[in-house]
């Protein structure tokens, strides 16, 4: 029955990261996953999560399956963190969350409810974007194009070429976005081209799909919520938002997420959002209660939630300290081009520019993991490893 099945290839980030851990080299540096580490290169678990487990134990008193769009309490604590507390549209009943197992399944369901509803659509992807995109909408068939993202030249954003290309998507059609904080290249549009970005998705009359894994890794909890937000401010009353808790609340190994659905009028909101329902019963029927558990009892406790916001900011923070420290040391080092566009990127990624022989060269001469796209998760990086990194990357150059 097996004999004719062939081992399948490894994923690009997460078999990596398999690679790195197996590694015996003691001074390997770890840049492959979107995966938070510290200075002292663990990822911790933030204290107003341990604080919230601790309330969460003591007050627990089942394990019964909750319902199939999870917990209603997470789901308007999440519209409250992505519209902002007072927006209309959620006292409207216009915006619809159901609770998902990580940011991935938001996006699975996202899929599945597309091509249920909207089955002529293709799905429009940024060119570079998160390895996992093409698979989850090719699993389930989903018809794929591309739009052009990352100008190799410029090392910064393609914007004339992604704008026109956008042009050209036709209505009913999907363009996913990256809310900020882009996944692999870090170069954000600025708002003037959210502005422009938004204005052909009214023209055009696609659905905007946001991914949002990274809100509170760019500039801050509402500042990263910009582009959704004037989208909606702009007259935009049909999108889709999968959000992912993964990274702000560390909470990578509860699959915490959420899909969000906003529609036209009430009655819509409901419906998309049923549709979106049947879809995850026939998936992973419902979502595990832990993860959600403890990001609504954070959002709902004012100093937990007061020091889960300056947490979020330390690693924000220490991230692009370590952006600074990394260009830095490269130029003192004397490297022959700028890496300045280094320091323009937001969140965990940089797109470094290094071609796949650099980066092979990096893993094989001093155990330093990244991916062969040249991306760099900037976590990795602490004031213990960062010259060993420059060095080495000025080796290789
Ligand atoms: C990444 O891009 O490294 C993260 O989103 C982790 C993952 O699941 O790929």
């Amino acid at each position: 029955m097996f004999s004719h099945v062939q081992e399948a290839p490894a994923d690009p980030i997460l078999g990596l990261l398999e690679t790195y851990r197996k590694d015996p080299n003691p001074n390997k540096i770890d840049l492959t996953a979107g995966i938070y580490q510290d200075e002292q290169g663990k990822t911790p678990i933030l204290s107003s999560v341990k604080k919230a487990e601790t309330i969460l134990l003591s007050q627990q008193i089942t394990k019964q399956y909750l319902g199939i769009a999870g917990d209603r309490i997470y789901a308007e604590l999440v519209q409250q963190l992505l519209l902002g507390e007072d927006h209309p549209l959620i006292a409207q009943h216009q915006v619809q969350t159901i609770q998902t197992p990580g940011g991935t399944c938001a996006l699975r369901v996202g899929g599945e409810l597309i091509k249920a509803i909207l089955p002529k659509a293709t799905i429009w992807l940024s060119s570079p974007t998160w390895n996992n995109h093409p698979h989850i909408f090719g699993a389930i068939n989903l018809p794929i194009a591309n739009y052009p993202y990352y100008d190799k030249n410029t090392q910064g954003l393609a914007f004339d070429a992604m704008l026109e290309k956008l042009q050209q998507v036709p209505a009913g059609d999907v363009v996913l976005l990256h809310a900020c904080c882009h996944n692999p290249c870090g170069i954000d549009p600025t708002p003037a081209q959210w502005q422009q970005i938004a204005d052909v998705a009214i023209a055009r009359g696609f659905l905007p799909f946001f991914d949002f894994a990274y809100q509170g890794f760019g500039k801050g909890l509402n500042e990263d919520a910009y582009a959704i937000r004037l989208f909606l401010e702009k007259g935009i009353s049909q999108l889709l938002i999968a959000t992912s808790y993964s990274k702000s609340f560390s909470l990578y190994s509860e699959r915490t997420g959420a899909l969000t659905m906003i529609a036209e009028t009430k009655q819509q909101t409901e419906n998309v959002a049923s549709q979106a329902k049947s879809l995850a019963r026939s998936n992973y029927s419902n979502p595990p209660a832990h993860g959600a558990s403890i990001v609504r009892e954070i959002l709902s406790t004012t100093d937990l939630k007061q020091e889960w916001l300056a947490e979020v900011t330390d690693m924000r923070e220490r991230i692009a300290k370590m952006r600074l420290l990394l260009v830095q040391g490269l130029h003192e080092r004397g490297a022959k081009h700028s890496f300045e566009f280094i320091n323009q990127q937001y969140g965990m990624f940089s797109y470094s520019g290094l071609t796949v022989e650099q980066v092979r060269k990096l893993r094989e001469k001093y155990s330093i993991y990244m991916l062969d796209s040249g991306r760099m998760s900037l976590c990795g990086i602490n004031l213990r490893n960062v010259d060993k990194l420059c060095d080495a990357i000025i080796d290789v150059l």
